[in-house]
């Protein structure tokens, strides 16, 4: 089937998203022949002049972070350029004539793709702008794709979805968590549903607890005045963490539909065990870094960071126990744990099986490791099932061995990026991969409860040191209920 046309308008053209992912992305689609000709992107910002710069930058985007190749001047001719003022509706009718316009040179259909990567104070008024100024009345299709974060608690989340749902539908909504354009994310699903072997054991009866850690290196960067007000609970966990989770802990959807897997998320999310008041010292830890050595050379404290206020009580480090109170789950803890300046940067998932009911090999000493199934995310992409098997040469000793399956030794090649396959699926018009407003509203819901706890106590911060895994407490977290944070490699 041919790959639709459509347009994009790419809100927020001259931004670090669309500079290091969005137009690398676009264009390894268009070197594989996933998009279409009939295609065009109109940028839309306010630092650049003309089609002329707006095409310098594009091109200067993709030879720093993305691949060159031969076609690169054909795929630029695709792009345009429109100074913009996200307030005056004149703004918007100049983009409707140049829309209209493109639509006709390309034959786009009235295929139309809104994508909103700009500060999200903007996004409600946007998308009103577009309805009103009938940039969104198109025969053909059209869509809304939304960056992260989608309101900054369950009242602002709601009052923008009511904002942008006066404009579009909720199937029109593409709301990116780009956690789940990860290959491996992707893959929790299939290694779940697709062998006989992992999903009979998928429970309570078999699964002792399950461990997602997702720990960055990063310090904050230049984002001090977006992630100080919302910290690692906002910024990871309520999308990405909650995502996985209920990736991991859903039932078998009746079909792989966009409908019944995002039915099947929900349900996860509507069992999450709340947390509130007091509970929440018993169930989360927060963290913020301190000065620490990374790579040889001293990084500074999150408090010292640029446009960080010297007393910040934002919390630069999360860990925290989900329980599930469904048949498939109850007892079984999802521990999570993220947070910038870290030792490593990795995210993976380690489900730690049972003990069997008895160790015949103990009498010679010799302790038996649980089996763990470790889902590599990032860096590095693959599954790991640990195992024990015989000693050689030994009568009753035992040692633990790893069967390694990596992505890489099996395609030899890098796996697409995130966006590129989000995009993808956005053009084709399949939403699965995007989070339904069910799920944000759900993960708010839960996440407001901690929120509100941390934001009335002042921490003792900083706690852990830049270049370490995270605070005492952390560890804390689990040794209480008899386990450990296993080791990341
Ligand atoms: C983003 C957060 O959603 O995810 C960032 O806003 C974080 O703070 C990033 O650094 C991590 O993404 P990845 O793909 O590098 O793990």
């Amino acid at each position: 089937r041919e790959n639709p046309s459509s347009l994009i308008l790419l809100f927020g053209a001259t931004g670090d998203l669309a500079k290091r992912k969005l137009y690398p992305s676009l264009y390894n689609l268009f070197r594989k022949g996933n998009l279409s000709n009939r295609f065009a992107v109109v940028g839309v910002a306010r630092r650049l002049k003309d089609d002329g710069e707006f095409r310098n930058w594009v091109r200067d985007s993709i030879t720093t972070f993305g691949e060159k190749a031969d076609n690169l001047e054909e795929f630029i001719s695709h792009f345009y350029y429109q100074s913009h003022d996200v307030n005056d509706s004149e703004s918007y009718k100049q983009l409707k004539e140049l829309v209209d316009r493109l639509d006709h040179t390309y034959q786009l259909e009235g295929n139309r793709i809104f994508y909103l990567a700009m500060s999200p104070e903007f996004f409600g008024t946007v998308a009103e702008h577009l309805r009103e100024d009938g940039l969104t009345n198109t025969n053909g299709f059209k869509r809304l794709v939304i960056e992260k974060p989608f309101g900054h608690d369950l009242a602002s989340a709601i009052e923008l979805n009511k904002r942008i749902r006066s404009a579009f539908k909720e199937d029109e909504v593409y709301r990116i968590d780009h956690y789940l354009g990860k290959e491996m994310v992707q893959n929790i699903e299939v290694i779940r549903f697709a062998n006989a072997i992992f999903e009979p054991l998928w429970n309570n009866r078999y699964i002792s607890n399950i461990q997602v850690t997702s720990s960055e290196t990063l310090g904050v960067e230049e984002r001090a005045r977006y992630y100080d007000k919302s910290g690692a609970i906002r910024d990871m966990v309520q999308n990405h963490m909650l995502q996985i989770v209920s990736l991991l802990a859903m039932e078998p959807p009746i079909r792989l539909t966009t409908d019944e897997i995002r039915s099947e998320k929900v349900k996860v999310l509507r069992a999450l065990r709340p947390v509130e008041g007091e509970a929440v010292h018993d169930y989360f830890v927060r963290g913020q870094y301190g000065e620490g050595i990374m790579n040889g050379s001293k990084v500074p404290a999150y408090r010292d960071e640029p446009n960080v206020p010297k007393d910040s009580n934002t919390e630069t480090f999360v860990a925290g126990k989900f329980l599930i109170d469904n048949f498939r789950w109850a007892g079984v803890p999802f521990y999570i744990r993220t947070g910038k300046r870290m030792a490593t940067k990795s995210t993976n998932i380690i489900v730690q099986f049972k003990d069997i009911p008895m160790n015949l090999y103990y009498k010679n000493g010799s302790t038996l490791n649980p089996n763990l199934l470790v889902i590599h995310v990032q860096p590095d992409e693959g599954i790991t099932l640990h195992l024990n098997v015989k000693k050689t040469g030994e009568v009753l000793g035992t040692t633990p061995v790893k069967l390694n399956f990596s992505t890489k030794s099996i395609d030899g090649i890098n796996t697409p990026e995130a966006y590129e396959k989000l995009l993808y699926d956005c053009l084709r018009g399949d939403a699965t991969n995007f989070t339904h407003w069910d799920e944000v509203a759900l993960s708010w819901r839960f996440v407001d409860n901690i929120s509100e706890v941390w934001t009335n106590e002042q921490a003792d911060f900083p706690n852990y040191a830049a270049g370490s895994m995270g605070p005492k407490a952390a560890e804390e977290l689990l040794e209480k209920d008899g386990f450990f944070w296993w080791p990341v490699n």
